[in-house]
């Protein structure tokens, strides 16, 4: 296909925050099989290990390393982009990174609430304010964002976790104006749910039902990470040069269902 945009030969560095487990590792993989050279990121170093190790086991001549990062510090945000800057030219940020609390908004502490916007929403926005220059200089790039369908629908007890995410797609759409001259692309895939640690510990804990998520589901089942993944791998790809500031919504048909 004949694209205006100058594509690059052989793709860049893909940083992933979060990327080594749930749905930011299904993310890492896919980006390692596109040929990216993924850079895996997160607090943990021993789930850092074990994902860069499976990736390599997974995907022969994979380019991958691990770097450590923490998106609710700025300190060690610019020490990972440097890190990356070193590794290869940038071409894409999936800031995938998130935590949720369960909790009655009257009864939510202000540790809660702000754990989860630093992380869920200002994250976001430190990591993609690290990865303007990087990008910018080597004639732009892709930045998808990993939202929810928490964007656009109510959940009771995810007060902090719907405004946040609610906020990443406002933040989408203004990076993708300001940074569209510097041939960036700003998108967000928003998922629905999916099977993770994150949905499993709720389902265990019995604050979800697995059955009546279901129920409410079109396709009849949760996603899976993969799923997720290729949504995510197609909006920093190539093939889709002229989307920017825009939200895909991957959730089965859940957003969609008005049926009482
Ligand atoms: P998960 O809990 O399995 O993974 C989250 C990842 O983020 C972990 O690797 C964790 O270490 C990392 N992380 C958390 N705080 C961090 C920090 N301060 N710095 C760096 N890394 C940090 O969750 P899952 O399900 O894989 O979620 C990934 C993203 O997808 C999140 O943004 C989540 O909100 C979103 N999402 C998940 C859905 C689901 O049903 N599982 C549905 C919609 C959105």
């Amino acid at each position: 296909m004949d694209h205006s945009a100058p594509q690059a030969s052989r793709p860049g560095a893909a940083v992933v925050t979060g990327g080594a487990k749930g749905i930011g590792f299904a993310i890492s993989l896919e980006l390692a099989r596109r040929g990216y050279a993924v850079v895996v990121t997160g607090r943990d170093q021993a789930a850092l290990d074990r994902a860069t190790r499976d990736i390599r086991a997974q995907v022969t001549d994979a380019r991958v390393t691990a770097v450590p990062l923490d998106v609710t510090s700025s300190a060690s945000v610019a020490e990972a982009f440097a890190a990356v800057a070193e590794f290869a030219p940038l071409s894409v940020l999936v800031n995938n990174a998130g935590v949720i609390a369960r909790r009655p908004a009257a009864e939510l502490p202000d540790d809660d609430w702000s754990r989860v916007i630093e992380t869920d929403l200002s994250g976001v926005f430190r990591c993609s304010r690290a990865a303007f220059p990087l990008l910018a200089q080597h004639g732009g790039g892709a930045i998808v964002n990993v939202a929810s369908i928490a964007a656009s629908v109510g959940i009771s007890g995810r007060v902090a976790y719907t405004a946040a995410k609610a906020g990443v797609e406002g933040l989408t759409r203004t990076l993708a104006l300001e940074w569209a001259a510097s041939g960036i692309r700003v998108n967000t895939v928003a998922p629905g749910w999916t099977l993770t640690e994150m949905v499993e510990s709720g389902i265990a804990s019995g604050q979800l039902s697995h059955d009546a998520l279901v129920a409410r589901i079109p396709l009849r089942r949760l996603a899976n990470p993969a799923e997720i993944a290729d949504a995510v791998a197609y909006l920093a790809s190539p093939q889709a040069s002229y989307i920017t500031g825009q939200t895909l919504v991957v959730d089965g048909g859940f957003c969609i269902n008005g049926n009482a």
